[in-house]
């Protein structure tokens, strides 16, 4: 319990170039990493003034943020030697047999050392694309008990193989900084607050289109620990008005439902998003809403009381319109609870399509994805996105194995991914649901899941959503077969009628793996397109077949922890 409250209450936000500033015990320590692709390492380095006051320093990877079952090097001051070691699932610290972390350096103040990428140690975690958790730590105590109260450890996230990218603040003549800012929000003392700012465009931008060039979250310096994640949406219609509180307070105008429209999403410890130079995402000119909304998700799980704060958006426009625009597709599964998960799961997948259906709307030449970014709350581990081209798995983009939705990264994709029309394009997530006891329904709350894949592409297409679930009318016809028969009850009454068996377990995998379809293939004004020669609560399940190959690393020949 006290391990699962650390990891949600001491997230340490980390930024894009691999660094975390954490306070272990009062002692401030900034973590910085560097990858070397050439040498298939990484460069790590801790600085810290009470480097000398401590008994070790650790720097850890773990699969899913647990400290057990997790690798390390730890740095030993007195001897000035460093280990490479393992916490065992007794919370036990050993030192492994082959020792793969590599000392350059010692001051007074700091050291830096050496890991390779991966190492074929099975004690070892194998650093992968994607989400790393990482664990900085420290210990008061000559102890190899990783739950002795000496040990101060917090969590940290870092993407350590992402081509490090250039995101600077473009220059370009006449363009204008919009600041979309909370003014001094007094933070409530509670652990989830939701704020929103509504606020209307400058003049220059709503007398002709503008396109966005870059779009960054701007956090309140000290309250990182404080923005979960922010978003930035356009109130597509409705005589909106200026707003700035609680998006819960009922003064709030009750047009703003209409501000659903995603401009911009960004999590914890992100950069900023820059448009390609060919791409901006438009914005302004004669018909459009004039106001945009930022929403702010407070984590404050301290319910720490008189917290101001007064971070937002700052998004940069450009009058110069660019060749092409911009769009944001979300693709995955359908917000609800057709698709919910049993309990009591190590491993319970379930993939979400952009069928060939949909994909058919797409423009002749297709579309460039450029960003992409992966969405589920607490219970999906993994995350990935596979596209398909005549029924073929062609690749994976965005895979994360150790995502947290502490740590929503924006992947830049280089090159950028083609999209044609046809493909189908499939988002896939894995729920860990041992620790729950009830059905995890899909759904908006925290506790309910989402599985999700934001893609920034270009040019921009009529398609605003392209989501699945399985087919209402099939999954009834399901639970009928499982003895839950009452028409009365509605889908997540029927899921928690179900006793969830081995047996009923594997069914609905079944079902969900081959099942007709219910696809959302809708435009920006929330329509679908009539006149379809299908029906698309009904779509056939995507055939698809895999190619004999293997991009991954061989688990059998090359061990990690994480295999
Ligand atoms: C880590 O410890 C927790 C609680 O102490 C336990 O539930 C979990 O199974 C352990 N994890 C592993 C991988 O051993
Ligand atoms: C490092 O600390 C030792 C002992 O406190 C001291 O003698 C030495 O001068 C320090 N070295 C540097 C470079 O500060
Ligand atoms: C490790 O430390 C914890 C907390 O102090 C204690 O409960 C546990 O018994 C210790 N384990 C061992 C093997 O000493
Ligand atoms: C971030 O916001 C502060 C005020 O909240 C502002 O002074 C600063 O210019 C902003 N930074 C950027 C890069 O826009
Ligand atoms: C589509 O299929 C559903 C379920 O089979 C059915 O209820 C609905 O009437 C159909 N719609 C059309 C337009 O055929
Ligand atoms: C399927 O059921 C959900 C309720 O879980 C409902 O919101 C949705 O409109 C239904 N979809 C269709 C196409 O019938």
């Amino acid at each position: 319990m006290i391990l699962l409250l650390l990891l949600f209450s001491l997230v340490v936000p980390t930024t894009e170039d691999g660094s975390a500033s954490v306070s272990l015990e009062g002692h401030r320590v900034d973590v910085t990493w560097k990858a070397d692709y050439e040498q298939q390492t990484v460069l790590i380095h801790y600085e810290a003034a009470a480097l000398n006051e401590a008994k070790w320093w650790l720097f850890g990877f773990s699969d899913h943020g647990e400290f057990n079952v997790s690798d390390h090097c730890l740095f030993e001051v007195e001897t000035k030697q460093l280990w490479d070691g393992f916490v065992n699932s007794r919370y036990e610290m050993s030192r492994d047999r082959q020792q793969d972390c590599y000392l350059e350096s010692v001051t007074n103040t700091s050291f830096t050392f050496r890991r390779k990428f991966v190492t074929c140690d099975p004690k070892d975690y194998a650093i992968e694309i994607g989400t790393n958790q990482l664990i900085i730590a420290c210990s008061s105590a000559h102890t190899t008990n990783f739950s002795s109260p000496a040990i101060t450890a917090q969590i940290a996230y870092g993407l350590l193989i992402v081509a490090p990218a250039d995101e600077a603040i473009p220059r370009e003549p006449d363009q204008i900084m919009i600041h979309v800012h909370a003014d001094k929000a007094k933070v409530p003392a509670d652990v989830t607050t939701y704020w929103c700012v509504i606020q209307k465009l400058p003049a220059a931008v709503l007398k002709r289109k503008h396109h966005v060039t870059w779009l960054w979250s701007n956090i309140t310096k000290g309250n990182e620990h404080l923005v979960h994640h922010m978003m930035v949406f356009h109130c597509d219609s409705g005589e909106q008005q200026e707003f700035t509180g609680n998006c819960n307070d009922p003064k709030k105008p009750k047009q703003a439902k209409a501000c659903s429209k995603v401009i911009g999403a960004i999590s914890m410890g992100e950069g900023p998003v820059l448009y390609p130079s060919e791409v901006g995402l438009p914005i302004g000119g004669a018909g459009y809403n004039p106001y945009v909304m930022v929403e702010i998700h407070y984590n404050n799980p301290p319910r720490l009381a008189g917290q101001i704060d007064s971070s937002g958006f700052d998004i940069v426009v450009t009058p110069h319109l660019r060749p092409h625009d911009a769009g944001i597709m979300e693709i995955g599964v359908i917000y609800g609870d057709a698709n919910s998960i049993p309990p009591h799961q190590p491993a319970f997948e379930m993939t979400g399509y952009c069928t060939a259906d949909c994909t058919e709307k797409f423009p002749e030449e297709g579309i460039n994805i450029f960003y992409s970014q992966m969405h589920g709350h607490l219970w999906f581990k993994k995350l990935w996105n596979s596209l398909y081209r005549n029924g073929v798995k062609i690749l994976e983009f965005n895979r994360d194995n150790h995502y947290s939705p502490h740590w929503q990264h924006i992947l830049k994709m280089e090159p950028m991914l083609n999209v044609r029309r046809g493909d189908v394009m499939a988002t896939t997530c894995v729920a860990d649901t041992r620790k729950s006891s009830n059905v995890i329904l899909g759904g908006y709350g925290i506790n309910d899941e989402m599985c999700i894949s934001y893609l920034y592409y270009y040019p921009a297409t009529d398609i605003e959503m392209c989501k699945s679930a399985v087919s209402n009318e099939t999954l009834h016809r399901f639970f009928a077969h499982k003895g839950v028969k009452d028409g009365s009850l509605n889908i997540a009454q029927k899921y928690n009628a179900v006793q969830w068996d081995n047996e009923n377990v594997r069914d609905l995998t079944e079902l969900f793996a081959t099942a007709p379809l219910n696809q959302h293939c809708y435009r920006l004004d929330g329509s679908t397109f009539e006149g379809h020669p299908t029906n698309w609560s009904r779509i056939e399940h995507p055939h698809l077949t895999y190619g004999a190959y293997d991009k991954n690393r061989a688990g059998e020949e090359c061990q990690a922890l994480n295999s």
